[in-house]
């Protein structure tokens, strides 16, 4: 047995009081779950401390909150791993009290909180798990019993399939801080499970309603938080990435041309081996034109409608230097090397690799 001090952050609305902290003394073995530090407390100090949880064995997705800032279970993380963690952010910030430190224990992010660990689910995550018509829509009549696909043809949605719904993602997720309409890493991993199904026809309807939404699969802005905070390795971040792969696939045109200027990266990294800034806003919005400037009307606005971000750039020095912009100025790699990236891409063609490093293929995982 080992003592602990739980930290957790209180919103009782009948109080008519804001959120506060309150500190809670729990003894448990380290192995076991914060869950059960908080069912400790709330056993014996306090009756009035809400927690939802059902199965304590991260299958129901019940118990979603934030343990030392990070999103997770609290029946999955045990309070022995929690104190260390507490114990080494406290020495990383100069903070480490004299004693043990606090693990603190939050509500998930991203959603309003209706009492103390306990969040409104239906607002962030139901609703856009909803839009994104989570069922299967075959066409033709329906099989006198069950669909029949191969084993390996479901492979490739296995991955979205485990997920349990908890939230832990959309809690951590920086996009939906940013832009609360964002789709969300759990409704667009949601819609992966559809898309890659071999028995859903309307792939191509659910990639154009993804790809057209302002708010859908090029409002992920690559942060990995969502991949850190799922407890069950769903990875919802490359599987928004899947979905991207199949909409360019596709020809789909996105409002923000996120699949071009992705494409626009992959092409000047293969013809000068890195980053040719001058060439991407050409190579993002009308690609392939190589200096013949015949740009659509759509690529002309584009481009003129990029002027501002670029300004901003230069202004906050995120384009640290104003003649990379210029065409022709880029630096070439020296000696071989330009033929070693040629050659990278030469071996990724050949066996079907992403370009895109944290996207695993199907054949990957076939494999
Ligand atoms: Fe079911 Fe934690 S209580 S996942």
């Amino acid at each position: 047995m080992a003592e602990y001090t739980i930290k957790v952050r209180r919103y009782q609305p009948e109080s008519g009081q804001g959120a506060y902290w309150e500190e809670f003394g729990v003894d448990l073995e380290p192995s076991l779950s914060v869950l059960d530090g908080l069912l400790q407390a709330k056993d014996r100090e306090d009756g009035s401390l809400a927690v939802r949880c059902s199965c304590r064995a991260a299958i129901c997705g019940s118990c979603g909150m934030k343990i030392n800032g990070q999103s997770g279970l609290g029946c999955k993380t045990q309070i022995g791993e929690a104190q260390e963690l507490a114990d080494k952010k406290a020495g990383a910030a100069g903070e480490k009290p004299a004693g043990p430190t606090p693990i603190v224990i939050e509500p998930m992010g991203n959603m309003p909180v209706v009492k103390d660990l306990v969040t409104d689910m239906e607002s962030t995550h139901w609703t856009k798990i909803r839009r994104v018509t989570p069922w299967l829509l075959p066409h033709g009549e329906a099989p006198e019993r069950e669909y029949v696909v191969e084993p390996e043809s479901m492979l490739d949605i296995t991955q979205s399939m485990a997920c349990i719904q908890c939230g832990a993602c959309v809690s951590s997720c920086l996009s939906m801080e940013a832009d609360p309409d964002f789709i969300g890493p759990a409704a667009l991993a949601k819609a992966y499970r559809f898309v890659g199904d071999p028995r859903d026809a309307e792939t191509k309807e659910r990639l154009h309603d993804l790809a057209e939404d302002p708010h859908g699969i090029y409002d992920c802005t690559h942060c990995f938080a969502c991949i850190d905070a799922c407890p069950k390795d769903v990875a919802p971040m490359n599987q928004i990435m899947r979905l991207r792969r199949k909409a360019g696939e596709e020809g789909i045109e996105d409002p923000n041309s996120g699949h071009d200027h992705e494409m626009a990266f992959v092409k000047i990294i293969e013809k000068k081996g890195t980053l040719d800034e001058s060439l991407l806003l050409q190579e993002s919005f009308a690609p392939g034109i190589k200096g013949k400037l015949k740009p659509s009307k759509r690529a002309i606005k584009e481009m003129l409608g990029s002027i501002p971000t670029a300004i901003r750039g230069i202004k906050t020095g995120k384009m640290r230097s104003l003649p990379k912009l210029l065409p022709g100025v880029h630096h070439k790699l020296p000696d071989g090397a330009q033929d070693d990236v040629k050659a990278i891409y030469e071996h990724a063609e050949e066996h079907n690799e992403e370009f895109n490093l944290y996207i695993k293929g199907e054949e990957d995982e076939l494999s």
